[in-house]
């Protein structure tokens, strides 16, 4: 079901006004960076481990075949990697709209990975939201992903393209790098990956 948080996201006070705001992103956001920003750097957050488990109505699907994109589910022990983005305030409003299905924007301790930490924002769709689809084996997984397409594109090409920025931040996210193998049966060579 299509989901809507940007009445409670507008309410979420983020961090202290230093006239910038730490944003880390995890799927889309980190190689589609399509807001404004003063500089990006590879970071990590700890306890959370990256699923596509959330439904696309509005990017990578339809309200009636929703694709599936990520989102972040609590594991503790487990680090995830991403990009974090020092954005300007004014980027919050835009970047709301865009993961209205079903994100709430968060806060959460962030390390870089050249060193040093800091706080920052980050969109999570938690199990309680209408549009969470949750788990599901890997082969149906790549079959709904390889059937969906949305006014953003393709739902493979959210897949292979994160796919891709994770391998070139050199982080291995076994569950995406094994949703983007199975998804070659249906698209073979898509990805670029070179396998023995
Ligand atoms: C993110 O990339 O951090 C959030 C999920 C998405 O937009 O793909």
């Amino acid at each position: 079901m299509v989901a809507d948080t940007r009445a409670i996201n507008r309410q979420h006070q983020p961090l202290p006004d230093q006239g910038h705001h730490w944003l880390f992103g995890y799927g889309s956001l980190i190689y589609k960076a399509d807001f404004p920003y003063f500089e990006c750097r590879p970071a990590a957050i700890h306890g959370w481990k990256r699923r596509f488990w959330q439904g696309s109505h509005d990017h990578r699907g339809t309200p009636e075949a929703p694709g599936r994109v990520a989102t972040l589910i609590e594991a503790p022990g487990v680090r995830c990697v991403g990009m974090a983005y020092r954005i300007p305030p004014e980027a919050l409003g835009p970047l709301d709209l865009r993961e209205k299905n079903g994100y709430l924007r968060l806060t959460t301790p962030l390390r870089f990975l050249d060193g040093g930490e800091g706080r920052g924002l980050v969109y999570i769709a938690t199990a309680d939201n209408p549009a969470f689809l949750g788990p599901a084996p890997i082969p149906e997984m790549a079959r709904q992903i390889a059937s969906c397409s949305g006014p953003s594109g393709p739902n493979s090409d959210y897949l292979i393209e994160l796919a891709r920025a994770l391998r070139a931040l050199g982080e291995e996210d076994r569950h995406v790098f094994a949703l983007e193998e199975a998804i070659e049966e249906f698209f073979p060579h898509s990805t670029g990956v070179v396998r023995p």
